[in-house]
């Protein structure tokens, strides 16, 4: 072997395709022309992507045909001296301010209103990465039942709580609060990873995860260590929802089968699969959905590892009617929940009409829970866990299950609330009467009783009350029989006697009996 030897002209022609666009790029300043297509990245933060035109010194986003605004709405604004300033005209008032590094990467600092500002940068792509094509979906067949979720799924669910600011060490604290608390003694099982964790793919195509959590196979070995079992999130879009910097995470749009597989050798047992970008590339039409969460679940039945498969499409084509089609073990049936009262009262009280699409392995999903976000009061949180245990809701706490109170923990963990939601044969609730703010709902319960809710959706006390003879026993009239009653929040047996039972429920609170014939099973 010849060692050449390193002169400055040698030195200078091996470095001129490193150091040329470089000092091309610093000496031209404003000639950069950044027509093109953009990637806006974020350490661990996700990633949106723009299309910009520039003409002289201004530039503009060039708003997507058949796509709707990002959530900057449009940009506009200049490079002039190598230095770029857009400003966002939607509701976040973005700013972007950037110096050109080189002629495809421009470092940026973004701020938005009321928000710290970010560090992040603009990166020269594709076309076809910022914006890729529709790719066919499959032929419409029903997937196999996978056989999971016999009773409606419980466990933890990141989002509410932390958004995507979190990491492996909160999911594992998660895991060892789920044990420690008593919660995976009262059920609850699955620790799901919301949106947050991956940094995008590697060269092969695999997804990866990001600085937060570095070693997902590690993390599912840790939660199954515990005795528990895990959750992961992904989209059928290009992204998902919400990253810290308004684009979001990588999603399994033309990934499908290799994310199933993925997912499957870390050991994931449940996957959230959330629409998000995938409005960008299929329509609205129930063909449209059902084809992308088909496509998932097929692949997710390929792998040979059980996964409970988790949809998440917020109740567009009335998923209840065809959700198992696809494999779907849970789906939802509404937009996000919030920690508040409306939000609850709302979507709560709107699940009754289609209470009756519940069944073994195949659950409406009113939304993870609230209990314990701070954000309601205590008999709030008392009658938004009534409601999703008489609706056979999956329980995904979305609290800090390090911090909870005495009284978070005898709301999440009421043994006799979580026995109504797991009820193997799980009938529909009904609305037995309602009077303003009033409603009495009805479920009947395996072991020939009821549970009755009489719920005040008021902000002031109300009495409300119910016959004794509406619940329908299927051994007949009570008549000759005697009933029992507990009250299930008081954990106290209630007087039955005469023709009807009244109680004074609190504003937004609820008074939860079980019915049931004395001495009959089930007491
Ligand atoms: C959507 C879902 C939420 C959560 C976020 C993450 O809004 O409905 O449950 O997964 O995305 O961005």
């Amino acid at each position: 072997m010849t060692i050449s030897p390193f002169t400055p002209s040698r030195l200078a022609a091996r470095m001129a395709p490193v150091l040329l666009p470089f000092l091309c790029a610093l000496a031209a300043g404003a000639q950069i022309d950044v027509t093109g297509y953009w990637a806006f990245r974020v350490k661990d933060g996700g990633v949106s992507y723009m299309q910009f035109e520039q003409s002289g010194e201004s530039v503009a986003s060039v708003p997507q045909t058949g796509r709707p605004p990002g959530r900057d709405g449009s940009l506009a604004g200049t490079l002039h001296d190598g230095k770029l300033h857009l400003a966002g005209t939607g509701p976040r008032q973005t700013v972007y301010d950037g110096v050109v590094e080189n002629p495809n990467r421009i470092a940026v600092t973004m701020q938005s209103a009321g928000r710290d500002p970010i560090k992040g940068a603009l990166e020269r792509v594709t076309r076809e990465e910022a914006f890729p094509a529709r790719l066919p979906l499959p032929e419409l067949r029903d997937v196999p039942d996978n056989g999971l979720a016999r009773t409606p799924p419980m466990g933890w669910n990141s989002w509410n709580k932390f958004a995507d600011v979190f990491d492996d060490a909160t999911v594992r604290q998660m895991a060892d609060a789920m044990v420690a608390s008593g919660m995976s003694q009262a059920g609850y099982t699955y620790i799901v990873v919301d949106e947050g964790w991956t940094s995008g793919r590697d060269a092969q195509g695999n997804i990866i995860g990001n600085g937060e959590f570095p070693d997902m196979k590690a993390l599912a070995d840790y939660v199954h260590s515990k005795g528990l079992k895990i959750g992961i999130y992904s989209s059928p879009g290009p992204q998902s929802c919400s990253g810290k910097m308004g684009g979001g995470y990588q999603g399994s749009y033309g990934h499908e089968e290799q994310d199933a597989r993925s997912f499957a050798a870390w050991g994931f047992d449940y996957l959230k699969y959330d629409w998000c970008s995938a409005g960008e590339i299929y329509g609205r039409s129930r063909e449209e959905h059902q084809g992308a969460y088909q496509k998932m679940g097929e692949a997710l039945l390929k792998t040979g590892r059980p996964m409970v498969y988790s949809m998440c499409q917020y109740g567009v084509a009335d998923v209840w009617k065809w959700g198992a089609k696809t494999g779907g073990n849970l789906w939802r049936t509404t937009i996000d929940i919030a920690d508040r009262w409306e939000s609850i009262d709302r979507i709560g009280f709107a699940q009754l009409d289609i209470a009756g699409y519940v069944q073994p392995g195949h659950w409406n999903d009113p939304d993870m829970l609230e209990v314990g976000n701070g954000g309601m009061t205590a008999e709030e949180y008392r009658t938004h866990m009534s409601l999703w245990c008489l609706l056979s809701a999956p329980l995904m706490a979305g609290n800090d299950l390090r911090t909870m109170s005495e009284e978070t923990k005898s709301i999440l963990m009421n043994p006799d609330l979580i026995a109504i939601d797991q009820d193997r044969d799980p009938k529909p609730v009904a609305r037995l009467a309602q009077q303003g703010a009033s409603e009495v709902l009805v479920r009947p319960l395996s072991g020939n009783a009821f549970a009755v809710g009489l719920f005040n959706r008021g902000n002031q006390p109300a009495e409300i009350g119910f016959r004794w003879d509406a619940l329908k026993f299927s051994t007949g009239l009570y008549g000759f029989r005697r009933l029992q009653a507990q009250d299930l929040w008081k954990h106290a047996p209630v007087e039955v006697s005469g023709d009807s039972y009244t109680a004074t429920v609190p504003g937004h609170g609820v008074v939860l009996l079980r019915v049931s014939i004395a001495g009959g099973r089930g007491f």
